[in-house]
C-alpha cells in the first residue's frame, strides 16, 4: 500500500517483489481533515506500507488512519517502508522543556505498525533503533549505492563527510569506491548557520571533490563545505545525499554550487540518480 506521493517507489517495489499494490484513496476534505479509503480485500495480508517521511507533521496522521483500517479489515501485519525516517535529530533535550521528537515519533509510529524498515537513519546520540523504538526497526544502508555511482559517475574522486557524524558512511563510501575519504569538522550554531573547518587537503588537490551527506535539509552544510574547498583550490564538488529534504532555496542555491547534485529516491526529488527500491526488496525478499 502506499502512501500518497508514494506510489512509483512503491510500484518499483512491488514489481521486484512481485507483489500487488493495495488500493488506497486519500484526500483532504476543505476543512484540512484527512479521508481515507482502503478499497481492496486485505484480510489476512502481510502488508508493506510505503510512506517516505519527510513531510511527517501532516503525512503521520493519514499514514496511522490507513494502518488503523488496514488492522481493522483484518491485515494480519504491517511492516512500515519509510526510506526516510524523520524526527531522528531532536535526540535529546539541548535546551530546557525541549520536546524530545525522536523518541516521541518513535513511539506514535510504534503503536501503529509491527516492524519497520528505513535506510540509514540519523542515529548519532541514540547509537540503535532499538533504544526508541518498540517494534523491530530495520536499518538498511544506502553507501554501497552511492559508491556505485561514484565508482560509475566520478573519475578520480576523494569522498569527503562534511562532519564527524559521516564518518560512518563516508569510509564506506570511500572503500566501495576505491577512493580515499576525509571529514571534515563542523560546528552548528543555528538551522542555517554552520562552521566548517577543513584539514591540510593538500594530497588528494588532484581529484574530483565528492560531498557526501546523509540529510540535505537546509543545504548550509553542503554550501559551506562546498566553498571551502572552491577557496583550497579545488573543483566545484559533486554532492551526493541519501536524503533530499532540499529545504525552501537548499536546491537551487547547491546547484549553483556543485558541479553535479545527485540524491537516492528515499525522497522523490528531481535529483534522484540513485534507487533504493533493489536494496529494500532484496532486504525483504530474504526475510
Ligand atoms: C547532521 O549532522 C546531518 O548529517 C546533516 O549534515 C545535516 O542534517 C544537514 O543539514 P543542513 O542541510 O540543514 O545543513
Amino acid at each position: 500500500m502506499a502512501l500518497p506521493g508514494n506510489e512509483a517507489f512503491a510500484a518499483r517495489l512491488a514489481r521486484s517483489l512481485e507483489l500487488e499494490v493495495a488500493p488506497l484513496e486519500s484526500r483532504r476534505f476543505p476543512d484540512g481533515e484527512s479521508y481515507v479509503r482502503l478499497a481492496g480485500d486485505v484480510a489476512g495480508a502481510e502488508m508493506l506500507v510505503v510512506c517516505t517521511l519527510a513531510d511527517p507533521d501532516p503525512q503521520f496522521l493519514r499514514l496511522a488512519y490507513a494502518a488503523r483500517t488496514a488492522r481493522e479489515l483484518g491485515a494480519a501485519r504491517l511492516t512500515l517502508i519509510a526510506p526516510y525516517l524523520a524526527y531522528m535529530r531532536q535526540d535529546k533535550r539541548f535546551h530546557p522543556g525541549e520536546a524530545v521528537t525522536s523518541r516521541y515519533f518513535a513511539d506514535l509510529l510504534s503503536r501503529e505498525f509491527d516492524a519497520l524498515v528505513t535506510v540509514d537513519p540519523h542515529l548519532h546520540r541514540h547509537k540503535s533503533m532499538a533504544e526508541i523504538y518498540a517494534i523491530p526497526a530495520r536499518v538498511l544502508h544506502a553507501a554501497p549505492a552511492l559508491a556505485r555511482w561514484i565508482g560509475q559517475h566520478v573519475p578520480h574522486p576523494v569522498i569527503i563527510g562534511p562532519d564527524a557524524e559521516s564518518e560512518q558512511w563516508v569510509a564506506e563510501v570511500a572503500a566501495g569506491a576505491n577512493a580515499p575519504s576525509v571529514v571534515l569538522r563542523k560546528e552548528r550554531f543555528g538551522d542555517r548557520d554552520v562552521r566548517i573547518s577543513l584539514p591540510d587537503l593538500t594530497p588528494w588537490r588532484d581529484r574530483t571533490p565528492v560531498l557526501v551527506d546523509d540529510i540535505v535539509s537546509s543545504g548550509r552544510t553542503l554550501l559551506e563545505a562546498a566553498r571551502l574547498l572552491r577557496g583550497a583550490g579545488f573543483a566545484a564538488p559533486v554532492c551526493v545525499a541519501v536524503h533530499p529534504l532540499f529545504a525552501d532555496d537548499a536546491f537551487a542555491l547547491l546547484q549553483a554550487a556543485a558541479q553535479r547534485l545527485v540524491s537516492t529516491d528515499a525522497i522523490a526529488h528531481p535529483s534522484n540518480a540513485i534507487g533504493l527500491a533493489p536494496l529494500f526488496a532484496h532486504a525483504l525478499a530474504a526475510d
